[in-house]
């Protein structure tokens, strides 16, 4: 087993406790391990026996045989501790509501006297509330996540753990282990073992898959009830054409992503995020899944239909625990498809709900430290709130048009290679000049369509049938001219282009 790396400052905090003859103390932590690993170190400290409790196996001696006779229930193992005369430190794990038990407190406030007389101590994990007159019995010691460092020397326990029954070759460079400790912040020790394990000796090595399998295993630990959901995302950037300067902004941000250590001792903060405000069907959504996956991250997808369930009352606690969510996981990707739905003011019908939700939202936005970045998406400026346009909430706002004739005609090759035709064989410039403001959704459809008819008349995609096709299609942006154009104005002056 690798070995878990031991919480300094709480093994200072704990040790002092003892010494200075605290003998009820809780441990908060969600990391088994990090306990386990924490109490080992104290009792060696004290050279103290061990004895560990829990529901399922009783009372027993680490390194022992069974468990004592008659300590299956708490009252059973107090009745124990009381009777032995070895002096040692007790481990109850899981004890949850056997702690009200009005028998179980008055036998642990009678124990406590003689317990810190003799410098032992009870130590309770993995307990929610504890009831009143015992929360004021118990000190607290609160282990925190582990840091970076931590990551790192349980990620080279587990790598020569491996290594001793495995060929293990190593293919990470310093970036991508920093990707990958990024990656691992959030996830318990034991979590990390059972992920890198598998990673390791599935492929014999440690290299890039690793990194998205724990991308992976996060983000699906996100709750399925929550109203964030794991997105597992396909597209990368790779299959979006244009847009030219959004890329380049990416880009240029990636790398603080990606080692935020270095970043930060640069006296550079991670970017926040960027709103994408355009056309319907011009590439937002692909746009957004293509960050997650050029920056090897998980995405999470918040829906706005979920945040508005059926008890209102919850629905800015509901945001507030996803946000809470969405930082615990960091860093990720955190994608508010179509903001102006899950934001807008809905009229004064709701009870103030929708208010409120935005102002949770945009003080998130503004204050949040942790290492989510925002992609919000949205076509609909009217019921765009203002305030989330004000300096500070997002990096930079994009304007993402209809493409160009060029970029239409790489609109066309790409969803031509996307259904296995050579677009080489095709004249997509002429092509392109024949569809002036399709969008690329309409522009990936209108060569599907063509392929439907080329298969159903037993021939090939030709030149003509896409061109037919085209013009064919009455795209929407000249059904709904005035919309872009209005659209089109508005974003002049508030935005930057996304080509
Ligand atoms: N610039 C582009 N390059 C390649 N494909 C594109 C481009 N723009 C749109 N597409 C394709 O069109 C389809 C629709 O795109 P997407 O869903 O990203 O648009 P959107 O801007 O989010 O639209 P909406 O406002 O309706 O949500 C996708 O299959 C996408 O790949
Ligand atoms: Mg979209």
């Amino acid at each position: 087993m690798p070995k878990a790396p031991l919480p300094i400052k709480e093994f200072d905090e704990l040790t002092l406790l003892i010494r200075s003859r605290h003998s009820l103390i809780a441990l908060e932590a969600d990391d088994p391990e990090r306990v386990a690993v924490l109490i080992e170190y104290v009792c060696g400290c004290f050279g103290l026996p061990l004895f560990e409790w829990s529901p399922a196996s009783g009372l027993r001696r680490k390194g022992g045989p069974g468990a004592v006779y008659n300590t299956q229930t708490l009252l059973g193992a107090l009745g124990h501790v009381d009777a032995s005369n070895v002096p040692a430190l007790y481990h109850f794990n899981l004890a949850g509501e056997r702690l009200e038990d009005p028998r179980v407190v008055a036998k642990l406030l009678e124990l406590r006297p003689e317990m810190a007389q003799q410098g032992e101590a009870i130590l309770l994990s993995a307990v929610g509330a504890l009831p009143d007159e015992l929360s004021r019995a118990f000190a607290v010691v609160s282990l925190s996540p582990p840091t970076r460092e931590e990551y790192y020397q349980y990620l080279r326990e587990i790598l020569n753990d491996v290594r001793k029954r495995h060929k293990v070759a190593l293919h990470l460079s310093r970036e991508e282990v920093h990707q990958l400790l990024s990656q691992l912040q959030g996830l318990t020790l034991m979590e990390v073992r059972r992920l890198l394990t598998a990673s390791l000796v599935e492929h014999n090595a440690l290299d890039a898959r690793a990194i998205a399998s724990v991308a992976e295993a996060k983000g699906k630990s996100v709750a399925q009830s929550s109203v964030l959901e794991y997105f597992p995302v396909r597209s990368g950037f790779e299959g979006l054409a244009g847009m030219a300067r959004l890329k380049a902004w990416l880009a240029r941000r990636a790398p603080v992503f990606r080692d935020p250590q270095r970043a930060a001792e640069f006296g550079l903060t991670p970017p926040r995020g960027v709103l994408l405000l355009g056309v319907q069907g011009c590439g937002k959504s692909h746009c957004a899944q293509a960050v997650a996956a050029s920056w090897r991250l998980p995405m999470l997808r918040l829906d706005a239909g979920r945040l508005y369930d059926k008890f209102v009352g919850a629905t800015e606690q509901n945001l507030r625990k996803a946000l809470e969510t969405a930082e615990r996981l960091a860093p990720v990707v955190l994608w508010v498809d179509e903001i102006e739905k899950a934001l807008a003011s809905g009229g004064d019908g709701d009870g103030g709900v929708s208010q409120r939700v935005l102002g949770t939202f945009l003080t998130w936005l503004a204050e949040r430290k942790g290492n989510v970045f925002v992609v919000a998406t949205a076509n609909d400026i009217s019921r765009l709130p203002a305030e989330l346009l004000r300096k500070g909430r997002f990096d930079e706002i994009f304007f993402v048009d209809l493409p160009s004739a060029e970029i239409r005609a790489e609109i066309l090759a790409l969803h031509l290679r996307q259904r296995g035709r050579d677009p080489g064989a095709l004249d997509l410039h002429a092509l392109a000049s024949l569809c002036e403001g399709f969008s690329g959704a309409e522009l990936g459809q209108a060569v599907t369509s063509a392929l439907f008819t080329a298969f159903d008349a037993g021939g090939q995609l030709t030149q003509e049938l896409l061109a037919e096709e085209l013009l064919a299609t009455r795209p929407l942006s000249v059904m709904m001219a005035e919309r872009v154009q209005a659209l089109r104005d508005w974003a002049r002056d508030r935005t930057v282009s996304a080509d």
